[in-house]
């Protein structure tokens, strides 16, 4: 028997970066570090360097970009999946696809422990340790921020001092921030006071609706199946398609969005997000679905869409409700197939138009005018009957105890 191994979930930054370290010594232990790439970030720079200097044994980096955008943020995009109402969840999807990366790796390299960096009292402990116990029963979870000695940022630089392990030593940012394709989200600093007004510095992709442009931007989206497939008539892979909208949406000030929301834990926290492309495909998605859904299946997708959204956010994706809510999801996405076209504007985004080979929308029913093919004449025996429960009730409501 070999010594024994940690795969560790790893950012490059300075928790993880301590954690290299902490681990292969408290448990003696070859450090595997696993990295899974969901969008550009800072970090990412010279990551795996800095990983073995840190004192991993093995390095493991995924671009996960595409699979990220085509089977986890497509997945709730047709989901209609939006925390809360208005959080399109950008972190909360982004762990579970980490969560089976770390998994995939330590099985893989005979692992039998894996460790994250999250802390005690957030989200994304739930999503990792759910996600592994749901996809690997068998492995031991280690979560070093809640049970470490240290007590402060600065006694963990101490630490990575002392040990030699390279660190930043850039002016830190007073926030926390998770960014991936799907969205940023930035939270601590000014921004735990709920009554302040988020500086403009705690933005990151987006510019102030007040300063963008002063020229609307026209954009057409295209869906296939509920998944889009075209930006301006032209294709792109799932990626790039996010990556443009959040540029030019993000130019427009687009995509700002500020939430107090309930963790799992039970608190509630502030948090503002930047989800530019995020935002205008969900509107663009249930815009096609207004056109193209039936009234009974729109109104049942608005349930399924926020049970989903609350799965999601608790850590519960590789679970059976998930599977069936999704399956639902996809029987009723073969339709929505149609154009989107919106348009950017300070901070707005309006609906143009929108149009579908399977739309619903018949003018001729729809119309006041001559054309009208609707037959108003039954409404009138359509009337009777259905206010015929309440015509009921109200007539015994009426009466008197005596006349009873
Ligand atoms: N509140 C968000 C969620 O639970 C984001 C969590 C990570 N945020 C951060 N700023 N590091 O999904």
């Amino acid at each position: 028997m070999g010594r024994k191994k940690i795969a560790v979930a790893y950012s490059g930054g300075l928790d993880t970066s301590v954690m290299v370290k902490w681990l292969s010594e408290k448990y003696d232990a070859d450090i595997i570090t696993v990295t899974g790439i969901l969008g550009k970030t800072k970090e990412l720079e010279g990551l795996e360097e800095k990983a073995y200097k840190t004192g991993a044994s093995k390095v493991i980096i995924a671009d996960l970009q595409e699979k990220f955008i085509k089977d986890y943020a497509f997945k709730a995009l047709k989901a209609g999946a939006i925390y809360e109402e208005v959080y399109p969840l950008a972190t909360a999807i982004g762990r579970p696809l980490l969560a089976k990366l770390l998994v995939e790796t330590a099985l893989a390299e005979g692992a039998e422990t894996v460790a994250h960096g999250c802390t005690g009292k957030g989200n994304d402990q739930v999503r990792f340790e759910v996600g592994v116990q749901s996809l690997a029963p068998e492995l031991n979870i280690i979560a070093p921020l809640r049970t470490w000695e240290f007590n402060s940022r600065d006694e963990e630089i101490d630490y990575a001092v002392k040990n030699d392990i390279p660190i930043k030593v850039t002016k830190s940012s007073p926030y926390s921030i998770d960014e991936n394709l799907w969205g940023v989200a930035v939270e601590c600093g000014v921004l735990e006071d709920p009554t302040a007004t988020p500086p403009d510095d705690a933005y990151q992709i987006t510019v102030d609706p007040k300063l963008a442009k002063d020229k609307p931007e026209t954009v057409s989206v295209e869906f296939e199946y509920g998944i889009p497939i075209k930006l301006n008539g032209q294709s792109y892979s799932p990626a790039e398609l996010v990556s443009a909208l959040n540029f030019a949406g993000g130019s427009h000030g687009i995509g700002r969005i500020d939430l107090i929301e309930n963790r799992v834990v039970g608190i509630k926290s502030r948090e503002i997000y930047e989800a530019p492309a995020a935002v205008i495909l969900h509107k663009s998605h249930q815009e096609l679905e207004r056109l193209v859904l039936d009234r009974e299946t729109f109104r049942f997708k608005q349930l399924v869409s926020d049970k989903v959204a609350n799965l999601i956010y608790d850590g519960l994706w590789f679970t059976p409700l998930f599977d069936g809510l999704m399956a639902f999801v996809d029987s009723i996405q073969k339709n929505v197939t149609g154009e989107v076209v919106l348009e950017f504007y300070k901070g707005n985004l309006n609906i143009l138009s929108r149009t579908s080979p399977f739309s619903l929308y018949d003018k001729d029913l729809a119309t006041y005018s001559p054309q009208d093919t609707f037959d108003r004449k039954a409404a009138e025996g359509f009337l009777k009957i259905y206010g015929l429960p309440y015509k009921t009730l109200n007539i015994v409501k009426n009466k008197t105890y005596q006349e009873v």
